[in-house]
């Protein structure tokens, strides 16, 4: 590719602030949960600045939207890029929209300069990435990649019973497209680290390597209800009392499989929620994390049997439930290398790195080539609303997407 393509800096982060106000908090940050009238808005901008850079858009029937650009040889599997744009309750104006911007800010260079790809490019916007409103997270890259049934995705319902299905219709991103059935060359992924190993060893790009595995689960306490003053102690069945004990033993588990391991319970209903009722059943979840398949299959099975343990100890009715298993992945070496190239040519020191958070590009690996490029947010702090980025370390990782995948693209038409 010729050297002096470089991506617009000021229009990427230009972008990135305009889809920010969607859903904008008042700490700085963005709330803009899978599906909702938000997420139609920010859906529907992102189409129409696809629309005006002349690409062809396309919905799938798990609201997947994919913009293309084509290329010199039309029949050739697109290389593809994205992310998504739903965001945790709390959270950041980066994760995941970085991705999203900078595949469309790829687009809009290529079209700068004219450049004509080998094969054909797309930007798409993966539907539900986190897993916040509807879980698991990735269920709809999930979908796409036969990791999960079409009719498991759209039955996935919010705590209202609200499912993806219903949700997609009412804001109208129910697409026609059979989801999967479009062919991928190669994807790249764009994205903050969400971690502090960049900042800290002063790097400009992470070459991502892999993504680690994950094991959500979720867990049912019964015990009884009763009246907080006439119940003497000794008789109480407490289901928090015995959740904190489990709760407790997740961050063991967590902190005794260190130093890859990461353990979290981040949601718990209590019920009833009423300050002199002994609670008679709580819900909560358990995220679990490992590089290592066996060592987190052990957590796994080390968690279950302290639950039992608990739960019999304190006379508790425990329902225990793997939800979702998403195995460490190892990306293509021919994507990462194209990362790690470009990233040499534009003078930067890629660093390797695995990646901590699950993104869509794990489940795309399993139908394509996939390579994901990482830069620095400010103290590795994401999945909150003070989540930042510097403008000159986003545009780094744009032009080196814009080259990995032109690099790609080109490749492919070479034969
Ligand atoms: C997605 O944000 C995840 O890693 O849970
Ligand atoms: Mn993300
Ligand atoms: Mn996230």
């Amino acid at each position: 590719m010729t050297t002096n393509i470089r991506i617009n800096a000021d229009r990427l982060w230009e972008s990135l602030m305009e889809l920010a106000k969607i859903g904008a908090t008042e700490k700085g940050g963005v709330c803009r949960l899978a599906l909702t009238d938000l997420d139609r808005d920010a859906r529907d901008l992102f189409v129409k600045w696809c629309k005006e850079a002349g690409c062809t858009v396309s919905v799938d029937n798990m609201g997947n939207i994919f913009a293309r650009r084509p290329g010199r040889d039309n029949s050739l599997p697109p290389i593809m890029t994205g992310s998504h744009i739903d965001t945790q309750p709390t959270g950041g104006k980066f994760d995941g929209c970085y991705g999203v911007m900078a595949g469309l800010e790829v687009i809009r260079t290529l079209n700068d300069y004219n450049y004509e790809t080998g094969a054909p490019v797309e930007v798409v916007v993966w539907t539900n990435e986190e897993g916040s409103r509807f879980a698991p997270a990735m269920v709809a890259s999930g979908v796409f990649a036969g990791a999960f049934d079409v009719n498991y995705g759209l039955s996935r319902a919010d705590v209202d019973g609200k499912t993806m299905g219903e949700e997609l219709k009412r804001i109208g991103y129910a697409g026609t497209e059979e989801c999967g059935k479009r062919p991928v060359g190669a994807f790249f992924e764009a994205h903050i680290e969400q971690g502090p190993i960049l900042e800290a060893e002063n790097k400009t790009i992470g070459v991502v390597q892999g993504v680690q595995g994950i094991r959500w689960y979720e867990v049912t306490v019964t015990g009884m209800e009763a009246h907080a003053g006439p119940t003497p102690m000794e008789r109480r069945r407490d289901a928090l009392v015995g959740t904190s004990e489990m709760v407790l033993a997740v961050n063991r588990i967590g902190m005794s499989n260190l130093p890859y391991a990461c353990a979290t319970v981040g949601m718990l209903q209590n019920m009833p929620n009423s300050r002199n009722v002994i609670p008679g059943r709580v819900f909560f979840t358990v995220d679990f994390r490992h590089p290592d398949a066996k060592i987190l299959e052990k957590m796994g099975a080390e968690l279950k049997a302290e639950v039992e343990r608990i739960s019999k100890q304190r006379r508790l009715d425990t329902e225990f439930k793997e939800i979702w298993y998403s195995p460490p992945v190892k990306f293509a070496d021919e994507c990462v290398a194209a990362v790690a190239q470009a990233s040499k040519d534009l003078g930067y020191e890629g660093r390797p790195i695995i990646s901590g958070a699950g993104h869509d590009a794990v489940y795309l690996s399993r139908v394509a080539p996939t390579g994901m490029v990482f830069v620095p947010c400010k103290d590795g702090i994401s999945h909150n609303e003070i989540e930042d980025a510097k403008k000159e370390d986003l545009a780094a990782g744009c032009d080196v997407l814009l080259r990995a995948m032109v690099d790609r693209a080109n490749a492919a038409a070479a034969g």
